[in-house]
């Protein structure tokens, strides 16, 4: 029995073409895997620490090899439950809107949190960096605007290049796009996108 994580990063719930085409996505997976558990982390209901003062002390003393004190240990603690939902997963699904040609500022909280020395990567002088992270990922992303190649836009879309950079990082190269774009046009076209990306949705659930 494996478990999907769901990371939800758009707070328009209702009105999100995001959320919208995961759905298809889950509805789909859980028909084509009945014993699999899904846990939904919607980001805009998480309560994530800040990530300053001991914590922030407890990576530099991790990176530098050194023991935490007792106050960066309890912080460091924090850090650890929320990786320990994240790394629990076999699999997971992403959906993810463009704000400002970027991420929404819930999911950079999250990559800021989860992104760890000993938990999500690891550093060696020899070696280098590595991921501890590993299974495949289901992404739905959303834009107002259309950055497909050939659209004259592509170098505008940072959205892609930093969620797939940081989910490289962690271990996470096994990555699957699923776009609706443009969710800000005429209505026609904002429902066939919309229709195209829960068919790919329910598609690559199935085999997921
Ligand atoms: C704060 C904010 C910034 C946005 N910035 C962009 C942008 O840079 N480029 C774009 O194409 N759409 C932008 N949009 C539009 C959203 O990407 C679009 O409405 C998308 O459908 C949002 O995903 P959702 O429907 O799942 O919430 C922005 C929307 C918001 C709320």
């Amino acid at each position: 029995m494996a478990k999907l994580l769901y990371i939800e990063a758009s707070p328009r719930k209702e009105r999100s073409h995001s959320i919208a085409v995961a759905n298809a996505f889950l509805d789909a997976y859980a028909a084509a895997h009945p014993g699999d558990t899904i846990d939904r982390l919607d980001l805009w209901a998480e309560t994530l620490p800040a990530f300053d003062g001991a914590m922030l002390d407890a990576k530099y003393a991790i990176l530098h090899g050194e023991q935490p004190g007792t106050a960066e240990q309890a912080a460091w603690g924090e850090v650890e439950r929320v990786v320990a939902r994240f790394t629990s997963a076999d699999k997971y699904l992403i959906s993810i809107p463009m704000w400002n040609f970027g991420l929404p500022y819930v999911m950079k909280h999250y990559i800021d949190i989860v992104t760890q020395p000993g938990l999500t990567f690891s550093f060696s002088p020899d070696s280098g960096y590595a991921g501890l992270v590993d299974g495949p990922v289901a992404v739905v992303y959303a834009s107002g605007g259309a950055y497909h190649e050939g659209s004259g836009a592509e170098a505008f879309d940072l959205q892609k290049p930093a969620l797939e950079g940081w989910l490289a990082f962690v271990g996470l190269t096994e990555v699957t796009r699923i776009i609706v774009a443009p969710t800000l046009a005429g209505a026609e076209d904002v429902e066939r996108a919309r229709a195209s990306a829960s068919d790919a949705a329910r598609a690559q659930a199935a085999r997921f």
